[in-house]
């Protein structure tokens, strides 16, 4: 049987404002074998799990939360934007998803989320945060900055680093490579058979994202991805249950 590891977008994001202690919990109970999530920094450098650099989306307030301490970020309501049952969710800490997953047989894909705003030092934080957990083994770290993920690999060899983009690139397993990345996180639209099995046969794998319709997915399993990112991974886990055995 080839296992396809399960990686919850957000947490499971269809069903729970996305990146809530209440969404990453979820997926887990829904056969998750991975977390996907979006780490930045707060006015006073604590690391915090949220997609957008302004907090109307899912905050249910105006501004950046690069511009907010971490107080002011706990204070407010991450889940009423969902629904008024998440009322209590909180923007969560990394220490807090950490706790959840560590010593769980769970990969967690950190997102450092560098592209607009560069927060200064992100980098170390997130390592030092990773290894002062014992997490190295669990923790793959993504970004669209790329220029970041090689400073990633250079302060943390022993990290790995997956390289996120949209549109198709050429050869990108040789740019992983170079980038000494151990996997590929392509939008689903720029991924191809060829490329999917180049990667792997240089120990590179490819997860693509944000991947929800089954016949879709089951397009990629076919394709030899080695994990996809989705906000449902009740359906994938569904979907590799019948199709890799
Ligand atoms: O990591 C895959 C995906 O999360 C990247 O895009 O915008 O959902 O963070 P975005
Ligand atoms: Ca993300």
């Amino acid at each position: 049987m080839r296992s396809i590891d399960i990686i919850a977008h957000r947490g499971a994001s269809a069903i729970c404002p996305e990146n809530t202690m209440a969404a990453f919990e979820r997926s887990l109970q829904l056969g998750a074998t991975g977390i996907e999530t979006d780490v930045q920094l707060s006015s006073d450098g604590r690391l915090v799990l949220i997609h957008d650099e302004t907090l109307s989306r899912t905050a249910g307030t105006e501004g950046w939360v690069k511009d907010k301490s971490v107080e002011e970020l706990r204070s407010l309501d991450a889940g009423t934007w969902f629904h008024a049952h998440f009322a209590v969710e909180r923007i969560p800490s990394l220490d807090e998803l950490f706790d959840l997953v560590r010593g769980k047989n769970i990969l967690l894909n950190l997102e450092l989320k560098n592209g607009m705003v560069s927060y200064k030092g992100m980098e170390e934080k997130i390592i030092k945060a990773v290894r002062d957990w014992d997490m190295e083994q669990q923790v793959i770290l993504s970004s669209f900055n790329h220029a970041s993920l090689v400073k990633c690999k250079r302060l943390a060899p022993e990290i790995r680093t997956a390289l996120l983009y949209m549109e198709k690139l050429y050869r990108p397993y040789d740019y992983a490579a170079k980038l000494e990345a151990s996997a590929l996180h392509p939008y689903k639209l720029a991924v191809t058979q060829e490329e999917v099995a180049s990667a792997l046969a240089q120990g590179i794998a490819t997860h693509p994202f944000t991947v929800n319709d089954p016949v879709e997915m089951l397009a990629l399993i076919n394709m030899g991805v080695q994990g996809i990112i989705t906000d449902v991974p009740d359906v994938l886990a569904a979907l590799t249950a019948v199709h890799t055995r």
